[in-house]
């Protein structure tokens, strides 16, 4: 059964993370020759699009979002005409393909910082947020403004002479000099871009930290009540609408914004009918488990969609944040980058479980649902990795790695690389994933792995989850209950006992078993109604 309306509004996107998918020359760094050869797991999933995390050549300062060159493939995962040849495969296999591009920074070895750095006197300088120092000196920097990584934001440089020159602005690393969005090169630049990959049958764009393009030239203070210096400010929405008027010129593509944001509205305002297509629902992510706050998620994230007439988003982990697994298993199940829970007791039975019943919730909410990889395999964090085995450049500026999330997959095999490579992996897995493989978990009706592909599959099949919205039924105390049309229900038990189902006419899927015909506690079951 295929869904009206365009694919982006209710697709099933799985984010591949290149460097830890599968590696196919045997270096321990996941690649495209590695995607290529394991795009049939993608395929018997069932999902309708592919997200890539950027493969683009880059010295790897954040984790190749420090783009040295958007027109061009990095030599650890392949080449440019590989990239096309996945591209065609994915489209071969019913799979859409969409690519990061990272328009708030380059990379310090992109060739216009480069020019930028060698002469006081390049035009390119314009290019950035180069500005002389404060003091008498000049050596105190420009501002005190705070990373998004935590630390400083700006460098000094030398300049030819030898002597102290101005500072850029770089609100990550260093090696990530912010772009100055004022500029009209800046833009032309980043319109080819997008038209580049659209040009090589790309079908969606994600766009990387979508709200911190535009800084207040006037570099005030960051003082709480007053408008930020460089979150969100309104000049970004003129940009995206020129982005959306290069996607419109091409069939079916579609631009999603990386958007964190607190307020509601001023999230939507990216999703408005001329501007960006969907956002990644973050206030989804770091919802706690518990019922009443995650049916106000919900009913806050569809609200501020309707407005718009945008398609919700239901996303629950990324390449940036601790693993769903492990949050869920946590005293503490919410998620901020401010408040750290490294190291806290898990249950990872616990979290499993609900990462389960997680699973049911996102993929029958309506609007389109991400799948990070290996959320499928009911992975975990890995929080023992060794300090000198770190890569994250968040770890020393905040003392969180975001390295735990991106451990290579687990296809094969009882012991690590489990597949993934027949080199030591770039970061180590755990032993116990030994059940957590594609191997392990493939037929075994009880895993991670079949939960999903059964989900995905009944997603497509049923005439209910195409239905453009739900509506809340009654449900007991801790039980979230929903309907998609007349036909389908999904029920949400997350209160400490037992649950009666509602009347049904049969069980299509549950998260874990039921007990006695009850729903059991942290469990969710799919229902098909009696009309
Ligand atoms: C986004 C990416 C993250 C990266 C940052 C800087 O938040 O998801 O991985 O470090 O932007 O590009």
């Amino acid at each position: 059964m295929s869904a009206p309306g365009p694919w982006w509004r209710d697709a099933v996107i799985y984010q591949v993370y290149p460097r830890s998918f599968a590696d196919g020359d045997g270096d321990g760094i996941g690649d495209i020759d590695g995607i290529r050869s394991h795009l049939s797991h993608l395929a018997d999933l069932g999902v309708d699009a592919i997200w890539m995390s950027p493969w683009y050549p880059s010295p790897m300062a954040d984790a190749g979002y420090d783009v040295a060159d958007f027109r061009d493939i990095d030599p650890a995962f392949g080449t440019l005409s590989e990239a096309e040849a996945l591209i065609s495969e994915a489209h071969a296999a019913g799979i859409r393909m969409i690519v990061d591009i990272v328009p708030n920074h380059l990379s310090s070895e992109h060739v216009w910082f480069k020019k930028a750095l060698a002469d006081p006197a390049a035009p390119e300088r314009e290019l950035f947020w180069f500005r002389p120092g404060r003091g008498e000196h000049g050596d105190e920097m420009p501002t005190d403004w705070v990373g998004e990584f935590g630390g400083t934001t700006w460098t000094r440089t030398t300049d030819p002479d030898g002597t102290p020159g101005d500072w850029y602005l770089h609100l990550f690393t260093p090696e990530q000099p912010d772009l100055n969005w004022e500029h009209p090169t800046v833009r032309a630049e980043f319109e080819d871009i997008l038209r580049f990959w659209f040009d090589r049958g790309v079908d969606g764009i994600r766009i990387d930290s979508a709200a911190l393009l535009f800084k207040d030239r006037t570099l005030p203070a960051v003082v709480e009540g007053r408008p930020h210096p460089f979150h969100d400010l309104d000049e970004v929405h003129d940009v995206y609408r020129a982005w959306r008027r290069v996607s419109d010129s091409y069939p079916d593509r579609a631009l999603i914004g990386e958007v964190w944001m607190p307020e509601v509205e001023r999230f939507a305002n990216y999703l408005r009918p001329d501007e960006l297509h969907a956002a990644f629902n973050f206030d989804f992510l770091g919802c706690a488990w518990d019922p009443e706050l995650m049916r106000a998620c919900i009913d806050r994230t569809l609200d501020a969609h309707r407005a718009v007439g945008a398609p919700a988003t239901w996303v629950l982990s990324n390449h940036d944040v601790t693993r769903h697994v492990t949050r869920y298993g946590r005293t503490t199940t919410t998620f901020s980058f401010e408040n750290n829970l490294d190291g806290t007791p898990v249950d990872l039975e616990l979290g499993t479980r609900r990462a389960r019943a997680a699973a049911l919730l996102s993929l029958s909410l309506p609007g389109a649902t991400y799948v990070y990889q290996g959320e499928e395999l009911g992975l975990w964090e890995n929080e023992n990795i060794p300090v000198d085995r770190l890569q994250d450049p968040m770890y020393a500026r905040r003392g969180h790695s975001r390295d735990g999330c991106r451990v290579p997959l687990p296809w094969s095999g009882d012991e690590p690389p489990f597949g993934f490579s027949t080199a030591e992996p770039w970061l180590p897995q755990p032993a116990e994933w030994k059940d957590r493989t594609v191997q392990a978990q493939t037929g075994d009706p009880s895993s991670m792995l079949e939960l999903y592909r059964s989900a995905i599959a009944l997603r497509r099949a049923e005439g209910g989850l195409h239905e453009p919205h739900m509506t809340w039924l009654p449900g007991a105390p801790g039980v979230l209950a929903y309907a998609r049309g007349a036909a389908f229900a999904c029920v949400l038990n997350m209160s400490p006992a037992a649950v009666p189902l509602p009347a049904h006419r049969s069980v299509l899927l549950t998260s874990s078993p039921l007990d006695g015909g009850d729903l059991p506690p942290d469990t969710a079951a799919w229902l098909r109604l009696a009309t």
